[in-house]
């Protein structure tokens, strides 16, 4: 690694001087010119910067100053230590045009009065209601597959989240409706660079310009499909019905205790209106199942690829939850025994994390280590570059399921792996995640093997997640 450069500018801007990490000199758009020439490579230009810089680089985009973190600590720094001097950076505020003010877009006191009302939804215990609808959906999907069966592997994994979403959150079937959500997202995914390119694209949406016109389609697609769920749900209620333990009854019904304590508000008056129901249930639809279903396809991947720790994989399942026809559904009281299986699936998202990269912006100047930033300036860190760092993951491109046995985990810094984020805003479904792993790994090793057709081409695209790039065919072998 390239020894970072100690000399740095050092301008005044008003009352503040700050300091800058070296970095490079061009403009980015300018360098991504002469560096790739091809359409920016985010990955490469990280590892570039990762590479060349070591912990901290700087650059420029336009007037914007953008300061690369490729260290834990300098991630704790950002997202903990002064986690309430960022918010989030433009790009994920532009998905506000989609979300609006849902738990991934808010900020600030708004931001913390959602988090606070949909918390309880997400407690450890209210989730174990949704095990066992998960490893039933697994099994109804590994029951329709047959023997010698060629799929693609990444888009039965989008189905099956996509079903577990809607089926255990919102008690909803996966109707034609709940599918159109799916191509839905996939149309705004395909248009998303040019939405994040677009400074308030929303301004323009009144515009016949063809990108915003499709967006516009399928957010109102989108929002139907919604606010059907919504009026489902007050029907069912209006009607008497029993509370189902789903996700959006717990929001329908949730109040904030801690708003308008000494106020004359009714307490009733603390939920969530329309609007804001509507942007939750949005958002959790989204956040939850194109993140998972893209950890389970690289998953199934690796596994193809790591023909020993499948084997182990599947020792650990039988030996839990025996073999053949005496075999039975994992359910989660068996989660602490299959340890082996958890650890895959970390390990998979070590090398391929769903969320790649993370940003924030400052909202004051900033100091990290000898440097000091102005107010506004971006700070990027990628999941993707700090856990295939082999300082703390030696032969980092291995996988090797170990890194996670608890020992490993203990003698690593907390930021080393960090695929949930971290701080005041880390995921908030993220043991529903582990839960549905695990439980769609076991249920469905316990009767095939995943065998990846030869001579595919492999690679990542990196979106708001990191989607595989091509489709991923495997051929399923019965055990
Ligand atoms: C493997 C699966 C998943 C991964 C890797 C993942 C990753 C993440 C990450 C990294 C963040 C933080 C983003 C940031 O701070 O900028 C986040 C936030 C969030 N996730 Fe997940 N997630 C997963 C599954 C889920 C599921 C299943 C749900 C819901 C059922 C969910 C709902 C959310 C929500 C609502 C937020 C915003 C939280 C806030 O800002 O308060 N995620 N997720």
């Amino acid at each position: 690694m390239k020894k970072a450069r100690t000399s740095v500018p050092s301008k005044r801007t008003g009352e503040a001087e700050y300091r800058l990490p070296p970095g490079l000199k061009l403009n980015l758009p300018f360098y991504l010119f002469k560096k790739f020439f091809r359409p920016a490579d985010p990955i490469a230009l990280f590892e570039h910067l990762a590479l060349t810089y070591g912990p901290i680089a700087h650059y420029k985009l336009g007037l914007a100053n953008i300061a690369f973190l490729n260290d834990p600590e300098l991630v704790r720094e950002v997202l903990i230590n002064q986690g309430s001097s960022f918010i989030k950076e433009r790009t994920q505020r532009r998905l506000k045009i989609l979300l609006g003010e849902g738990l991934i877009t808010s900020e600030g006191a708004f931001h913390m009065r959602q988090r606070r009302i949909a918390a309880p939804a997400f407690h450890r215990q209210r989730i174990a209601a949704y095990g066992e609808g998960m490893a039933v959906r697994a099994a109804a999907m590994r029951d329709s597959w047959q023997p010698g069966q060629t799929f693609d592997v990444s888009a039965a994994m989008m189905e099956l989240s996509l079903e577990i979403v809607a089926r255990t959150l919102f008690a909803t079937e996966v109707t034609d409706d709940v599918r159109a959500i799916n191509r839905e997202v996939n149309v705004i995914m395909g248009l998303y660079n040019f939405l994040v390119a677009l400074p308030r694209a929303e301004r323009y949406l009144h515009l016949p310009i063809p990108g915003l016109m499709q967006f516009k389609r399928s957010r109102r697609k989108l929002d139907s499909v919604v606010h059907r769920i919504l009026e489902e749900h007050r029907c069912y209620v209006a009607a008497g019905g029993a509370d189902r333990g789903d996700l959006l009854s717990m929001l329908v019904s949730a109040r904030d205790e801690e708003d308008g304590a000494g106020s004359q508000e009714e307490p009733a008056a603390r939920g969530m209106t329309d609007e804001q129901l509507r942007d939750e249930v949005l958002t959790i639809f989204l956040a939850g199942y194109e993140t998972t279903a893209n950890a389970l396809a690289w998953t199934w991947y690796l596994l193809s690829q790591n023909p020993e720790a499948e084997a182990r994989m599947f020792a650990e399942i039988v030996s839990v939850l025996g073999a053949g026809e005496s075999s039975r559904l994992p359910t989660l009281e068996d989660l602490p025994l299959l340890r082996y299986t958890e650890q895959v699936f970390a390990e998979s998202m070590r090398l391929y994390p769903p969320v790649w990269a993370m940003g924030r912006e400052s909202t004051r100047p900033i100091e990290l280590g000898e440097y000091r930033f102005p107010a506004g300036t971006y700070f990027y860190f990628s999941q993707y570059i700090i856990q295939r760092d082999p300082a703390n993951f030696p032969d980092p491109l291995r996988f090797d399921p170990d890194r996670f046995s608890p020992e490993q985990k203990a003698a690593r810094p907390r930021f080393a792996y960090f695929p949930f984020g971290g701080g005041g805003r880390q995921c908030i479904g993220e043991a529903f995640a582990w839960m549905e792993g695990v439980l769609i790994l076991a249920t469905i090793a316990q009767k095939w093997r995943l065998e990846f057709v030869p001579g595919q081409q492999v690679g990542v695209q990196p979106k708001i997640t990191l989607r595989p790039k091509f489709p991923m065919r495997m051929t399923a072998r019965a055990r």
